[in-house]
């Protein structure tokens, strides 16, 4: 039976826990705050239902689950359009690490200090999770879901020997990403595609480390992202997601409020996102996954200088004469940024961390 509630996410994970989230229904970039709920159970039996009302049932069931798909497919192609069209411009001005710096909260940083933030990201996650730099445990086969132009999956290759695949949904990240790692002399051991994290194109423990560095907040079904991760994860494999939320709803909450979703609402239609989740609802899906040492952290405040410091390089004059060349989609996520600065300090957005094993 499939259920359709104006809700946010986190209702299906800690209200109604039979049920399943499916997909965020999002419409050209835009989300709508409908989310899909499978329950896995047979439509209702009881004699009172006849087997008419049962089909009906059935077939609108069947109608939402048809829409949803749809509102998949269109949120797939706007993220691959997003990133096709900005990812140039970023790499010009950043560099190729699409994602946060790690900063000593209220430090004051400058456009170099923020490309070794970015390392420090990945290195501060790698400590997190206690990935082991020991030559027979570190990791040497990794995957990098959601690879951006590949910035980590090169570094992580290179720092620990490792392979590293990377996915993106955007085909112009993936050619850019293999021509950087040819460049490095990393060829043979990373490799990128386009490829959708939802439906991983690896069998089942391929990978001794997952990692997903700020693509999370993207997937609109988050128990298949996180039931993906932990396929193609290996036995004793260390699983890293690093990723947007927002904050953790209080025991009388049932949702957010009104304000903050419409905060969110516009932070979605301009970055191809569907609805968020918090951190605990990350790690109660883990939890549903009996993965082992699941850890979780809230960064926010080690991340706190680096929408500041996109604002002020998209407003440079190389940032605003970039911006009208790349493309509405590219502008309107700049004209978005400083809704990310005040979601942050309204502590409504998260920069979460979330880390586990999956058992030997
Ligand atoms: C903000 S970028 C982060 C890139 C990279 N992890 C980094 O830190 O440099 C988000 C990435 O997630 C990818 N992504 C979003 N949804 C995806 C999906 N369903 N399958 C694969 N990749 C996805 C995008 O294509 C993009 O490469």
């Amino acid at each position: 039976m499939v259920a359709v509630f104006k809700s946010a996410a986190h209702v299906c994970f800690l209200h109604l826990p039979k049920y399943q989230f499916a997909a965020a229904s999002v419409s050209g970039g835009t989300t709508r705050k409908r989310i899909t709920f499978s329950t896995g159970y047979p439509l209702s039996q009881d004699r009172s239902t006849s087997r008419l009302q049962v089909r009906q049932a059935s077939l609108r069931g069947m109608h939402v689950d048809v829409e949803a798909k749809m509102d998949a497919e269109k949120l797939k192609k706007g993220i691959a359009e997003f990133y096709d069209q900005s990812s140039e411009i970023w790499e010009d001005i950043w560099g190729d690490h699409m994602h946060h710096g790690f900063y000593d909260p209220s430090s004051t940083v400058s456009l170099s200090d923020h490309r070794s933030a970015q390392i420090r990201m990945i290195e501060e996650a790698l400590k997190f999770a206690l990935v082991s730099e020991e030559p027979l445990k570190k990791p040497k086969s990794i995957v990098d879901v959601g690879c951006g132009i590949g910035g980590s999956s090169r570094y992580l290759a290179s720092k620990y020997g490792a392979e590293c695949t990377g996915i993106t949904l955007s085909p112009v990240q993936a050619k850019r990403a293999q021509a950087l790692a040819a460049a490095q002399g990393l060829e043979n051991k990373v490799s990128f595609e386009v490829a959708d994290a939802l439906n991983q194109p690896f069998p089942d423990g391929k990978f001794d480390l997952v990692w997903s560095l700020e693509s999370g907040e993207h997937m609109p079904d988050k128990t298949k992202f996180v039931n993906e991760l932990a396929r193609v994860a290996a036995p004793g494999a260390t699983i890293i997601i690093v990723t947007w939320c927002h904050r953790d709803l209080s025991s009388s909450e049932q949702s957010l409020n009104p304000e903050e979703k419409k905060l969110l609402d516009k932070i979605c239609d301009a970055y191809y996102l569907p609805a968020w989740c918090s951190t605990d609802d990350y790690v109660k899906l883990l939890q549903s996954l009996s993965l082992q040492d699941i850890k979780a952290a809230d960064w926010s405040e080690y991340v706190a200088p680096f929408w500041p410091a996109v604002i002020s390089s998209a407003l440079s004059w190389k940032g605003i004469t970039s911006l009208i060349l790349s493309g509405w989609k590219t502008i309107r996520g700049a004209m978005a940024m400083p809704l990310m600065v005040e979601g942050y300090k309204k502590g409504l957005i998260k920069f979460a961390i979330i880390a586990c094993r999956k058992p030997e």
